[in-house]
């Protein structure tokens, strides 16, 4: 393994080997927090971590990790640096690339992260674009891990807007793991055609299934994980909320849903934030508009003993410091 210098744009750039590698990491590192073992692998170090959209588990995720590797943090917000308004991506990242030991990325196009990463020659991490969000899909599997003991073979079904950032990283995600993955949506929701087909080699490699299901009842049957994300993501219009919401709610999550896996173990997952309630100012008026209580997840579901949410997002620290300490040191020393 040999992860030194590299960036984390998205997994396709990595083999199953690597993907497994970085968990098997995160889940020593999480031993290590648990047990109060000090594990300050990269002292004196420094990175800056840019959020041209909002966050909380990402944004803490990769703080808290720098903190526990002995890492210095700045964070840039959208308008708190010249990027993009006064200054190009590519003159940022050197001059960041120049100061910082790496470099973390949240924005709009996937081709944004891409050019920072061209540019800056520390690694840059991607914490999520319009079409990946890579260190979200490590968190998620060292969970499904945690739980199942493997990935391979499981029956991983993804309910909802399956061609935007979640929808298309899970998918790459399985591909690589030899999973079996489900896109369970209406077809315009379906991943890009080429995507799907890069996935479909993939899979042809590593053993994995890729199916394409409109019918929920066929979709859910032996599902070992249930998987959602928002309808509407950061970054589109609030006039979108009704299309989705009409083509969407018939594959919420709720009771009935999980009753279709015909398994008690089947687990629940999302990325959030979730709309699960009218606890949100959003949840609230998108659903006060639409005479919903919930959007792509019931309460009931979200709450019950058969979610892993939190866990979940728990798991981003440990996968995220697990990216970093990879990136910035030498394999052999972790
Ligand atoms: N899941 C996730 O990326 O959450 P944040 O938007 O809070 O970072
Ligand atoms: N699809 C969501 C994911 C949030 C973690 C968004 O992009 O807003």
């Amino acid at each position: 393994m040999n992860f030194k210098g590299k960036d984390f744009l998205k997994l396709l750039d990595f083999t199953s080997e690597e993907i497994g590698a970085l968990i098997d990491l995160a889940a020593s590192l999480k031993a290590k927090k648990k047990a109060g073992v000090p594990h300050r692998l990269c002292e004196g170090k420094n990175i800056a971590l840019i959020f041209e959209k909002t966050s909380t588990r990402t944004r803490c995720s990769f703080e808290v990790a720098a903190y526990d590797l002995g890492m210095g943090v700045t964070y840039l917000d959208s308008n708190g640096s010249q990027i993009g308004k006064k200054e190009s991506i590519a003159d940022t990242a050197r001059v960041l690339g120049s100061i910082y030991d790496g470099i973390e990325y949240r924005g709009y196009g996937q081709e944004l992260v891409e050019e920072l990463a061209k540019y800056a020659d520390v690694p840059v991490w991607n914490g999520l674009t319009n079409e990946f969000h890579p260190t979200q899909i490590l968190a998620d599997f060292l969970t499904i891990r945690e739980q199942f003991g493997k990935l391979r073979g499981l029956k991983f079904v993804y309910m909802g807007d399956a061609r935007y950032n979640m929808g298309n990283s899970l998918m790459v995600g399985c591909a690589k793991m030899g999973m079996d993955f489900t896109a369970c949506c209406p077809a315009k929701y379906f991943p890009d055609a080429a995507l799907i087909a890069e996935c479909e080699s993939i899979a042809a490699e590593t053993g994995a299934k890729l199916h394409f299901e409109p019918d929920v009842d066929k979709a859910l049957v032996g599902a070992d994980v249930i998987y959602t994300d928002v309808w509407v993501s950061m970054g589109e219009p609030v006039e979108v909320w009704q299309e989705r919401i009409s083509d969407l709610a018939p594959y919420q999550v709720n009771t009935e849903a999980m009753a279709k896996t015909g398994k008690g173990e089947t687990v629940f997952m999302h990325c959030l934030p979730s709309y699960h309630d009218m606890k949100t100012q959003v949840g609230r008026e998108m659903g006060e508009k639409f005479g919903r209580t919930a959007m792509e997840v019931t309460d009931e579901v979200f709450e019950s003993a058969q979610s892993v949410v939190f866990r979940e997002a728990e798991n981003r620290m440990h996968t995220i410091k697990a990216v970093m300490a990879a990136t910035l040191c030498d394999w052999e020393a972790l």
